[in-house]
């Protein structure tokens, strides 16, 4: 399978302001993580709130300078360098959906203006009649009917506009589409049918699709692969199915056994795994295994030194000293 994407080392790091009298701080957000992403594939990105996400994904789309590592689209250009006016084609191929539909919207401007903005600015020589074409075409495969090419935003529900923001997102045929949180805000029957519309769009379309979500419902559901996070490294990257089912790290086993379950029986055991206490500060990560303090397998060894994700048998990488 062809790599659209090859993450090596990738840091974000933020710098908080100094204080009197006391060092700069600098936030972790995302610590030397190496991943590639292929072709048509739907990567799911999990973790708990805080642990890195949306940097990183900021990061890949160009909305947050990349502290070190390199990020390398289609097996030749560099994300981490690439100027803002190298980003602007970039967008042509990369684009974006975050979690705020309405928020993402501006209520100013009719459905048919949204979504043909990128087109205008991108294909100045396109005439009217075509963009509409165009525009009609992008909102009959989205799902949102033709006749409402006039109406603003705020006529709409929340996951209408995710549509019309995925609407706006595809217009430019990208070929790869980050999606931070995209499904989050809406109610569980919408993100059913958001997620089967993702699912149809990429088949169409040849779409590749980053899923970013701290929901492992939602990941699995929508992945073909997912990778693990924790206070900004990688704890595991397996194929969906593995990872469901024999999953190899201590904190994906905690993160599986939290989802809650209908089976009082399974209830009972899951209890074992539970996650207790909260993600550390990423301004000071942990010297050994980021994931020491709050793992019950832990000892010496893992205070001592960072376990590197290696490949495991069934080809998952896996960052722990006991899997
Ligand atoms: N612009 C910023 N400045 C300083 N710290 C930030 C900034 N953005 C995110 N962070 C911090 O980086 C860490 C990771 O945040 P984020 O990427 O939003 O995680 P997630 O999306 O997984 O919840 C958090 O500790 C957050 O407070
Ligand atoms: S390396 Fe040690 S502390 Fe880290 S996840 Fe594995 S067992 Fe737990
Ligand atoms: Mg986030």
């Amino acid at each position: 399978m062809k790599k659209i994407l090859e993450v090596k080392q990738l840091k974000v790091y933020f710098l908080l302001r100094r204080k009197i009298f006391k060092p700069a701080q600098v936030v972790h957000a995302v610590d030397g993580i190496t991943f590639d992403v292929y072709e048509g594939e739907t990567l799911g990105i999990v973790g708990e709130s805080g642990c890195g996400k949306t940097s990183l994904a900021r990061s890949l789309v160009g909305l947050t300078k990349i502290t070190a590592g390199s990020v390398i689209f289609r097996e030749h250009k560099h994300l981490e360098t690439a100027s803002d006016l190298e980003w602007r084609s970039l967008h042509r191929e990369i684009q974006f959906i975050f979690q705020d539909p309405v928020a993402a919207l501006n209520p100013r401007m009719t459905i048919g203006e949204i979504i043909s903005e990128p087109l205008k600015s991108y294909f100045p020589h396109m005439d009217k009649k075509e963009i509409t074409v165009a525009v009609l075409d992008m909102m009959q495969l989205v799902g949102i009917s033709t006749a409402d090419i006039n109406r603003y935003p705020s006529e709409f529900s929340g996951g209408q506009c995710q549509r019309i923001a995925i609407a706006r997102a595809l217009i430019l045929k990208p070929k790869l589409i980050v999606c931070d949180e995209s499904v989050s805000a809406l109610d569980v029957s919408i993100k059913a049918q958001i997620i089967n519309l993702l699912k149809d769009l990429q088949r169409q379309l040849n779409l590749t699709i980053i899923f970013i979500s701290h929901d492992l419902g939602v990941i699995k559901h929508i992945s073909n692969r997912v990778l693990v996070m924790y206070l900004g490294n990688i704890m595991e990257l397996a194929s969906r199915d593995i990872l469901y089912s024999k999953c190899h790290h201590p904190y994906t086993k905690a993160l599986l056994s939290a989802v809650p379950v209908a089976n009082p029986l399974v209830e009972r055991q899951r209890s074992l795994h539970i996650l207790k206490g909260d993600l550390p500060s990423p301004i000071n990560p942990p010297v050994g295994c980021v994931f020491s303090c709050r793992c019950p397998l832990v000892d010496d060894n893992c205070r001592a030194a960072r376990p590197q994700p290696l490949v495991t048998d069934d080809g998952s990488l896996v960052a722990c000293f006991k899997a």
